[in-house]
């Protein structure tokens, strides 16, 4: 296959942000792999060519297992992004402990699990880079503990194995999203978790944010453009950051 097109994988790839962040990445010249439970949208229209492994990232043997079939069978991991993500919306007291165990297995193990597989593959070459997808969620938000949590841990170890591997030709870097119209954010308003009215009431950019959006962010932290960024985290949001918490009717004109 496309041995000369660098490798990038997309955990999560078959849907949503991530489907985008792979054709982005296809664009670039990468040959991508959706790695995911589900073949989603790699089994439709797939002009980009993007290839689909079955993976459940929680499970940290298969991930690495699964890694090194794609380097045997394809060529070194270029790029990987960590973007495959759950939640589960519940107020605290109430979380079954499988539903606080099955964000933390997907959200943070999962995170984990890649960036060590790829990362140790990686280092040894000393060439790599990898983006993590956090969220703006990472600042508290009530109803989703565990993906609050998850969300904030991602931060912490982005910014920890991005110091880590600085000199040693591996950048770490992490794309925050605001509110992008996809499955995640979807099921929050079907749960009711989430009213859009209050959330475009608050983003100073007054809409919901496109995968194409976070995408090109993503692309700009996979290539050398961003090659004296170690370690930090990228907020795509539309300003709500910055901002939040004050509905624009209040604002001053
Ligand atoms: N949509 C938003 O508003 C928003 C905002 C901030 C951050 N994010 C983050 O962006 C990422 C993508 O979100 P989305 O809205 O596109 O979600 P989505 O539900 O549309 O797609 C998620 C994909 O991840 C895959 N996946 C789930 N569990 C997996 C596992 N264990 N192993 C492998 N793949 C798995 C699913 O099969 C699916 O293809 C997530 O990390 C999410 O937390 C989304």
């Amino acid at each position: 296959m496309s041995a000369q097109r660098p490798i990038a994988i997309v955990t999560g790839g078959a849907a949503g942000i991530g489907w985008e962040i792979g054709r982005r990445l296809a664009a670039d010249g990468h040959l991508v792999v959706a790695a995911d439970r589900v073949p989603g949208l790699t089994a439709g229209e797939n002009p980009a060519g993007i290839v689909w492994r079955e993976l459940d990232v929680t499970d940290h043997a298969v991930v690495d297992r699964v890694f090194g079939e794609i380097e045997a069978e394809l060529g070194p991991i270029a790029v990987l992004v960590n973007n495959a993500g759950i939640q589960r919306h519940r107020g605290i007291e109430d979380l079954t402990w499988d539903e606080w165990a099955a964000v933390v297995d997907v959200n943070l193990h999962g995170v984990f699990s890649a960036l060590q597989a790829a990362g140790r593959r990686m280092l040894e070459r000393g060439d790599g880079v990898i983006v993590n997808i956090s969220s703006i969620s990472a600042r508290g938000s009530a109803g989703r503990a565990p993906y609050a949590t998850t969300k904030a841990a991602v931060i912490g170890l982005t910014a920890t194995a991005g110091a880590e591997w600085a000199a040693r030709g591996v950048r770490v870097n992490a794309v925050a999203p605001g509110y992008i119209d996809t499955g995640v954010f979807r099921q929050g308003v079907d749960a009711g978790t989430l009213s859009l009215d209050t959330i475009l009431s608050r983003i100073p950019a007054q809409r919901l944010g496109q995968a194409s959006e976070i995408a090109d962010a993503v692309s700009f932290l996979a290539s050398d453009r961003s090659r004296y960024m170690n370690g930090q985290t990228l907020y795509v949001d539309g300003g709500f950051m910055v901002d939040y918490g004050v509905p624009l009717a209040k604002r001053p004109e």
